[in-house]
């Protein structure tokens, strides 16, 4: 039997405020494992905010970056990783993500989605945004999981989907 398997990351993708990183974050208490921020990453590198280096650098410089922490991440192992909602843009993503992960798509009501702090929320019609990106999600997912409820729900439904 072999010990050096790697345990599979567990990937959160989903539109902006679905609530991708309060679920990372409670999965990560709940199965103690190391839980990474795409966009804290991204700003670090850039030494700016999220919102600046759209502002100061434009998109493009944002979807390179992007990429860059996704393929360093994607490498890493048993990590929980909450992803910007714009990382299914980029289908060079995918096989990063999914090398060694195992990527859950979050759904919430358009209603519930905040904007705030959202270059990308709030220079686009949140519907039309939905219906370009539904698409790209249902391709990069694994499995869907709704966040319309109660987050323990979200992350019971996620862990029984890894058993
Ligand atoms: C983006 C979503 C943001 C962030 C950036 C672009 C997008 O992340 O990566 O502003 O294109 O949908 P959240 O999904 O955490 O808001």
């Amino acid at each position: 039997r072999t010990v050096n398997h790697r345990l599979r990351n567990i990937i959160l993708i989903g539109m902006p405020g679905s609530g991708k990183s309060a679920v990372a974050a409670a999965l990560g208490k709940a199965l103690g494992r190391e839980v990474v921020e795409a966009d804290e990453l991204i700003s670090q590198r850039a030494g700016m905010s999220i919102p600046e280096i759209f502002a100061r650098s434009g998109e493009e410089t944002f979807r390179k970056l992007e990429t860059e922490v996704l393929a360093e991440q994607g490498k890493r192992s048993g990590i929980i990783l909450s992803t910007g909602g714009g990382c299914v843009t980029r289908p060079e993503n995918y096989p990063l993500l999914h090398q060694n992960g195992t990527i859950f798509r979050l759904t919430r009501d358009l209603a519930k989605l905040p904007t705030e702090g959202r270059p990308i929320s709030q220079a686009t019609d949140l519907a039309q945004l939905c219906a370009r990106r539904e698409p790209l999600y249902r391709r990069f997912a694994d499995g869907t999981v709704s966040n319309d409820g109660a987050l323990e729900v979200t992350v019971q439904t996620i862990k029984e989907a890894l058993l």
